[in-house]
């Protein structure tokens, strides 16, 4: 079945694991991906919510070949059930959309008692792909999209205080989030250099979704209602992440930041490369992977 921008059949034979699939911009980019002739796998945490739009994208699509795997990504043994899973059924991975994200009005920790905004927002992105690094070099031309945002631009990285264990504020904990998403995807652009592998991160604009719904207070009734006159749909929020995934323009860029198909520049702080490597090290040994650099 052809799509609307007239891409057709463009990621035939390609295998596209999509994080955060079941609502807003991945959901969005799933289907698209889907529409496109790709083999689709989505990552959900609720089954029925994954099975329902798993449906909705075969039956919007006329594409069979959409998968389901469960898994909560604040904790990091499901994500390595996750990657373990994906390795077992697929042999490659050409495309990964890390874009699972939320902001928590309340500082909360993950089962592995890790601040909860740093587990899923960052470390899931981390994990997924370092664990699946294999999957992505075996498959090159492969790529690792990195859904981060613009509020990366309110923040530096605290290095002494990462998990907000002294002090939290809930969008300085989003906003740390997302700037770690860009010094990880310029790191990671660095060390699968020459391989074929390319990571490129993006902003989808401030975009009417399930964003903020899991909060009761402010953050609720902002995302939900003040800023929704102000938001773009999750169509037009999910267009970056499907060009940085199949078009064929960007095929060859690595390291870069994007917003409406455009590279731009990220902040300062995120384009510090000392403090690039100082949260890969981090990451690392809150995660207990040692990731080996490629070659
Ligand atoms: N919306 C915006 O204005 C905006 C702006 C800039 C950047 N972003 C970024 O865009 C990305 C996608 O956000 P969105 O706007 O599409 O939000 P969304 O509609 O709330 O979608 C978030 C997705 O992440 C999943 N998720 C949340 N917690 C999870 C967990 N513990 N384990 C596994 N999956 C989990 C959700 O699953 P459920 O369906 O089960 O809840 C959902 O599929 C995020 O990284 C966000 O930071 C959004």
């Amino acid at each position: 079945m052809a799509d609307q921008n007239g891409s057709g059949q463009l990621m035939r034979g390609k295998i596209c694991l999509v994080t955060g699939a079941t609502s807003g911009i991945g959901a969005v980019t799933a289907r698209e991906l889907a529409r496109m002739g790709a083999t689709v796998v989505l990552v959900a945490r609720n089954a029925a919510k994954g099975a329902a739009t798993a449906e909705h994208i075969r039956v919007t699509t006329g594409n069979s070949a959409v998968d389901v795997l469960l898994a909560d990504l604040t904790s990091q043994r499901q994500i390595r059930q996750l990657a373990d899973e994906f390795m077992g059924r697929y042999e490659h991975l050409h495309v990964l959309v890390n874009n699972a994200g939320a902001v928590y009005e309340q500082r909360q920790e993950s089962v592995d008692g890790i601040e909860l905004t740093l587990a899923l927002n960052h470390l899931s992105y981390f994990m997924l792909t370092n664990l699946l690094q294999d999957r992505l070099l075996a498959s090159a031309p492969a790529r690792v999209v990195n859904v981060s945002s613009d509020a990366h631009r309110m923040a530096t990285l605290n290095f002494d205080d990462l998990q907000a264990r002294r002090k939290y504020r809930a969008f300085r904990a989003y906003s740390q989030s997302k700037l770690a998403n860009i010094l990880f995807t310029i790191e990671l652009a660095e060390r699968l250099h020459g391989t074929g592998v390319t990571a490129n991160a993006l902003h989808p604009g401030l975009v009417a979704s399930g964003f903020g719904q899991n909060n009761s207070g402010f953050i609720n009734l902002l995302f939900g209602t003040l800023l929704r006159p102000f938001s773009r749909t999750a169509e037009q929020g999910a267009k970056t992440a499907i060009y940085l995934a199949s078009s064929p323009e960007v095929a060859d860029t690595t390291g870069q930041y994007f917003t409406d198909k455009r590279p731009i520049s990220p902040s300062a702080a995120a384009r510090d490369r000392g403090a690039a490597r100082r949260l890969w090290e981090g990451s690392e040994a809150l995660t207990s992977l040692a990731v080996p650099v490629p070659g």
